[in-house]
């Protein structure tokens, strides 16, 4: 009864050059190890789910790119998304399918590209949550521990007198200001929600009912269609009605039956050049090198990679990312890492 949804239709334009709408990160060798984000965490998740009941929510434009780089998926496992809404509407859309197939799944949502090395402990850890999750009306979210005020993270107050490391949840915030993000570090017991998911489906699909009547409805009118040959139409004329909000705030922030499992692993979310350089190896000078040869003299801190395995000469360069593509090469600040997406836009526009 375990299945698994897999999140593929972000566009990682903080990884730009490298990543871009037309190829997104989660379909490049990011880490450098000969396997893609989602080859990675396909491989990750099939150590306790059958890989057919691993199913790949992404844009339409990426269904070639999902089958080629995941040959074990058929394509009754690639649910394809005709507008981008956020990840409310296709886990809603995805979670009526599966319930459709079999009524009484347990299901992990994950995202397609996260850092997440060790895989035993991962693999121990959603079971605990799928153990529950099986007996109880739960919405469990992957709790991780905080280190700084990060507004770009979900936040979950636990309740302190639990001693299990499963816990309920008081409250789920998404992406607090910064003051408040600071409080609640500094109060202890919260945790950065991961964006990683596990619930039933009959749990979920109620979820959304009471939370998200209008998405629900929208969805709800196409199960007849769904895996049969009508589903594809009415999803190209219904999908793009849905509204674009997270599953973060459509059900996360609203429920009451939400509980958390403090993740035992280490976690990265990659979501910016400077989270890759911490997670990759580093020469002698903490330079994090993927394909690319250096020589380097006074040059350390440097996030380094080239298309071609290029000869890269630093000298006097500190702490910088250093990107090329066939027709980009950026050289910027790793301290201004966050404003890569707005000199993208300013790129499209001039150029
Ligand atoms: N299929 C599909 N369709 N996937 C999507 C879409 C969509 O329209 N939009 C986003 N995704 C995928 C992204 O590729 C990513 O893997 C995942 O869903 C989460 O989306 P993000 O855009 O990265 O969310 P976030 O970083 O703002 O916040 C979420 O993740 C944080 C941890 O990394 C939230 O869950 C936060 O609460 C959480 O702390
Ligand atoms: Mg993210």
């Amino acid at each position: 009864n375990y299945y698994a949804i897999l999140m593929a239709g972000g566009v990682g334009s903080r990884f730009w050059p490298v990543s871009t709408q037309e190829f997104p990160k989660q379909f490049h060798d990011m880490l450098g190890t000969g396997d893609t984000l989602i080859q990675k965490t396909f491989k990750r998740l099939a150590h306790l789910i059958p890989k057919e009941n691993i199913f790949i929510l992404t844009n339409e434009i990426y269904n070639d790119l999902v089958l080629e780089q995941l040959p074990e998926v058929t394509q009754r496992q690639v649910v394809l998304e005709p507008a981008m809404r956020n990840t409310a509407p296709c886990i809603l859309y995805a979670s009526l399918k599966i319930q459709k197939e079999n009524p009484d799944a347990v299901m992990i949502v994950a995202p397609s590209d996260h850092w997440i090395e060790d895989e035993v402990t991962f693999t121990k850890n959603v079971q605990q949550a799928f153990d529950f999750c099986s007996d109880n009306n739960a919405l469990m979210t992957l709790g991780i521990q905080p280190t700084f005020p990060n507004t770009g993270y979900g936040y979950i107050e636990f309740d302190k007198d639990t001693t299990n490391n499963i816990k309920s949840v008081n409250q789920f915030r998404e992406k607090p200001d910064y003051e408040t993000a600071k409080s609640f570090i500094e109060q202890g017991n919260f945790l950065w929600n991961a964006g990683i998911f596990m619930w039933s489906v009959k749990t979920v699909v109620d979820a959304f009912k009471s939370n998200q009547p209008d998405l629900f409805a929208l969805f709800e009118n196409g199960i007849s269609a769904y895996n049969t040959d009508l589903e594809t139409e009415f999803i190209k004329e219904n999908y793009p009605k849905a509204e674009n909000i997270s599953v973060d705030y459509a059900i996360m922030e609203t429920s009451k039956n939400v509980f958390v499992i403090g993740a035992e692993f280490d976690w990265n979310d990659l979501g910016t050049w400077g989270s890759l350089y911490d997670k990759l190896g580093k020469d002698q000078n903490d330079n994090a090198v993927v394909n690319a040869r250096t020589l380097v003299e006074d040059a350390s801190g440097n996030m380094i990679r080239t298309k071609n395995n290029k000869i890269v000469v630093l000298d006097g360069i500190n702490d910088y990312i250093i990107v090329d593509k066939e027709d980009v090469l950026l050289i910027y600040p790793k301290t201004k890492e966050q404003d890569i997406k707005k000199v993208l836009q300013k790129v499209k526009d001039k150029f």
